[in-house]
């Protein structure tokens, strides 16, 4: 695909004197990442604007390059299942994950909106994530919480140790509510996009939780952030 094996420049951590500044999206992203004993590490990515925004016209396509696309490609191959809320399927017409061994749980409050009939869910490779008293759903689910999905017994309950949150801005709102996020690698766009569009998290309760820097790397005016639970 275009922009693989993409080289960023490093500004942090600094390079060493005489060490090149240069290194690759896999090398800066394809780091050791371990799961707790009682559930996956939970790792978001996203990109916003420089003015906060997570979407231009309704979608997230326009905020990037294709270094950003290979941060995400290579966040795929180290994942072992995504995490997506409904609505960022309804709006980005959520295609099946080019990494065969890929899996999609799609959070939901019920699964109502969804078309199960598109390739992702056709693929048998999705499945949704729903509280325990919503209706029955013709495709796999894991079922926790009533009303809401309890997003720590659900996390508990899929099988992997590396899990991709891809957004949007109201399911990680309740994962950071959960105190789940352990990783956010944030790419900020240099664009100045206006509009009253979503941030990173929303409808979440306000916390003050620092996370401890891990990596800035930049190409072509983006920055390529990393940040892990301190
Ligand atoms: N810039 C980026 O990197 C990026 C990445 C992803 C998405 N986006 C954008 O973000 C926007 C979507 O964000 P959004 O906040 O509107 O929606 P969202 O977070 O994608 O999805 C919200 C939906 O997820 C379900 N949900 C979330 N938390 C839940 C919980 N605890 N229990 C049960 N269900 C839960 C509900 O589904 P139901 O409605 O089915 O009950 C809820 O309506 C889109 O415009 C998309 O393009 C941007």
């Amino acid at each position: 695909m275009a922009g693989i094996l993409s080289l960023v420049r490093r500004l942090f951590p600094h390079p060493a004197p005489g060490e090149s500044a240069e290194i690759s999206v896999r090398d800066a992203y394809d780091v050791p990442r371990q799961r707790w004993p009682e559930r996956p590490w939970l790792t978001v990515c996203m990109i916003q604007s420089l003015d906060g925004s997570i979407v231009i016209g309704g979608t997230s396509g326009g905020l990037g390059n294709p270094t950003d696309q290979e941060v995400l490609v290579t966040m795929r191959s180290v994942a072992d299942v995504l995490l997506v809320g409904a609505q960022t399927v309804r709006a980005e017409g959520y295609g099946v994950p080019s990494n065969p061994r890929l899996r999609v749980g799609v959070v939901s409050r019920s699964g109502s909106g969804l078309d199960f009939a598109t390739p992702l869910f056709e693929s048998g490779r999705a499945f949704l994530v729903v509280p325990e008293d919503a209706p029955e759903v013709p495709v796999p689910s894991v079922r926790a919480g009533r009303g809401e999905v309890d997003l720590a017994s659900a996390l508990a309950a899929i099988e992997a140790d590396v899990i991709q949150c891809e957004g949007g801005a109201s399911l990680n709102g309740a994962l950071l509510a959960a105190d789940l996020i352990d990783e956010i690698t944030m790419t900020l766009s240099p664009m100045l996009v206006g509009g009253d569009g979503p941030r990173i998290t929303a409808r979440a309760p306000e916390v003050t939780r620092r996370m401890q820097l891990a990596h800035v790397m930049e190409d072509d005016g983006y920055l390529f952030t990393r940040y892990v639970r301190a």
